[in-house]
Order: C-alpha cells, then sequence, then structure tokens
C-alpha cells in the first residue's frame, strides 16, 4: 500500500478472502455512496462474471479488482474506460516485466495466444443522473492454468514468468497507469488513448470473423472508431461494430 501513488484510485480499499463478483459488490458500494475511485478486492470470487454472460473463473492468487469510477465524462466519453484499462493493465505487465501482451478487441488481453485478462465495465443506474461506473478488472497472476476450464486458451503470470508476484504491488501499479489514463480521459486526449490501444491490437488488417448471433460476417479488420468500435471493411464498406453485440474470431486461428 505505501507504493501507491495515487490520487484517488486505490485510497480507499475494501478487502474480501472472498466474495461472489467484485464487481457486485463495488456495486453495492457505489450505490451507498461510495467514493470515487474506492477498490473492491477479494482472493477469490465464487461466481466471478466476464462479458457476454460468460462466468469468470476466479481461484485464489489472481488479481480480481473492480473500482468505482464517478468519471467526469459523458456517457460517450465513458465507454472508452474499458479501453483506457486494457492500455493499463498492458503498460504495467510492460514496465514491470517488459512482457510483450496484446489486446484482442475489445479488452482481452493476450499472451502468446492465451488470454492472462480480461476487463468487465458496467454502469450503475441511469448514467445521466449518477454517472457512476464499475470497471472490474481479472489478472490470472499466482496459480497454474490447469485451475482454469475456459472453453478458450487461457494462462497466468506464474507460467509466462515461473514465479508469483505480489498481488499488491500489481494492482498499485494497474490503479497508477488507469489513473493516468483517465486524467487523458478528462482531458480529451483520446487520439493518444486510440493510438496507445491500436499498437497492441492483435489481428490488425488481418482477415477476420465476426459473430453476430448466428450471423457470421467475414471482412478485414481495419481498426477502431474513436469510441472503440471495430471497424471491417468487406467488399468495398466498412461496417462498426461495438463491443456489446459481437464476438471476434481470427482466420489464423488464435483467438
Ligand atoms: C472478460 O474477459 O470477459 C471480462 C472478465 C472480467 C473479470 C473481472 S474479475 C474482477 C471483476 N469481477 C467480476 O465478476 N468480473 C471482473
Amino acid at each position: 500500500k505505501q507504493a501507491l501513488s495515487t490520487q484517488a484510485l486505490g485510497r480507499v480499499v475494501d478487502f474480501s478472502d472472498e466474495l461472489s463478483s467484485t464487481n457486485d459488490r463495488a456495486k453495492e458500494l457505489a450505490r451507498q455512496g461510495a467514493i470515487h475511485g474506492l477498490t473492491v478486492l477479494a482472493c477469490r470470487q465464487q461466481a466471478g462474471r466476464g462479458r457476454l454472460q460468460r462466468q469468470w473463473e476466479s481461484p485464489a492468487g489472481g488479481l480480481w479488482m473492480s473500482v468505482v469510477l464517478r468519471p467526469n465524462l459523458s456517457l460517450a466519453d465513458a465507454s472508452k474506460i474499458t479501453l483506457a484499462a486494457s492500455v493499463a493493465i498492458v503498460d504495467t505487465l510492460q514496465e514491470l516485466f517488459e512482457l510483450p501482451i496484446g489486446i484482442k478487441w475489445p479488452n482481452d488481453l493476450v499472451h502468446k495466444g492465451q488470454k492472462l485478462a480480461g476487463i468487465l465495465g458496467e454502469v450503475v443506474g441511469e448514467w445521466n443522473t449518477v454517472q457512476t461506473l464499475i470497471l472490474g478488472m481479472g489478472v490470472n497472476v499466482n496459480f497454474p492454468r490447469e485451475q482454469l476450464n475456459n472453453t478458450f486458451p487461457a494462462t497466468t503470470l506464474q507460467e509466462i514468468l515461473g514465479f508469483d508476484i505480489d498481488l499488491n504491488l500489481l494492482a498499485a501499479k494497474i490503479l497508477e497507469n488507469l489513473e493516468k489514463e483517465l486524467i487523458c480521459l478528462e482531458e480529451k486526449k483520446f487520439d493518444e488513448l486510440k493510438s496507445k490501444w491500436t499498437k497492441r491490437a492483435i489481428g490488425l488488417g488481418e482477415g477476420v470473423r465476426i459473430l453476430r448471433g448466428e450471423d457470421v460476417i467475414e471482412g478485414t479488420f481495419k481498426g477502431i472508431s474513436i469510441d472503440g468500435a471495430l471497424i471491417l471493411e468487406t467488399g468495398n464498406k466498412e461496417i462498426t461494430f461495438s463491443a456489446g453485440e459481437v464476438k471476434l474470431r481470427s482466420k489464423k486461428g488464435y483467438f
């Protein structure tokens, strides 16, 4: 904790041995008036949640963290916070361990084709009145990958690095980088965020498939729009897809 150099994020911490989901706990605290930056941490989650109604396995040794954010942003700009979080985690792993982490749109963090971390942003109540967002971040850290029986290939920092790391230090560094990105967002430096995200994007310029319900749409992954939607080129037109509605698959088979 003494290593934390943020203004707001992680200044108040709600720590539990076990929770159903840190996002749910953060929502509850937000409804009770939690301040901007309050951070919920749990050693284990019994019902960790991923995007698109998926479950997120959360054994002891992982970093399961949710931050209550009351940022000075419009709803449209607040949707960029999950991009900011993926950049913050990527930068942290680069700085601490020189690990090259890619981002699979919209914000899966991937090492050599295996998922290492994910982000789940949720709005609390009506954005117009409450303006509160819960930013959940899950990083597979100090446990072997066998403890995950995911449908997708996954890895952990223990597998990659060969040793265990200090979860508090990792959390502190992520919160510091996240706070920097949030300040950039509030200053409307969107291009900077977009270019950091794009530098790490997996599959850019390649042929991909977009799954929307039963539909499969094929095209070339051209990039992201300023609010993080995926831009797909098919034939001679461009279509954008927002993260809430579709899944991305590569034709090369790495995700
Ligand atoms: C995804 O990749 O689908 C998002 C995974 C998000 C997992 C984190 S762990 C902390 C927070 N609490 C949850 O229940 N989910 C997020």
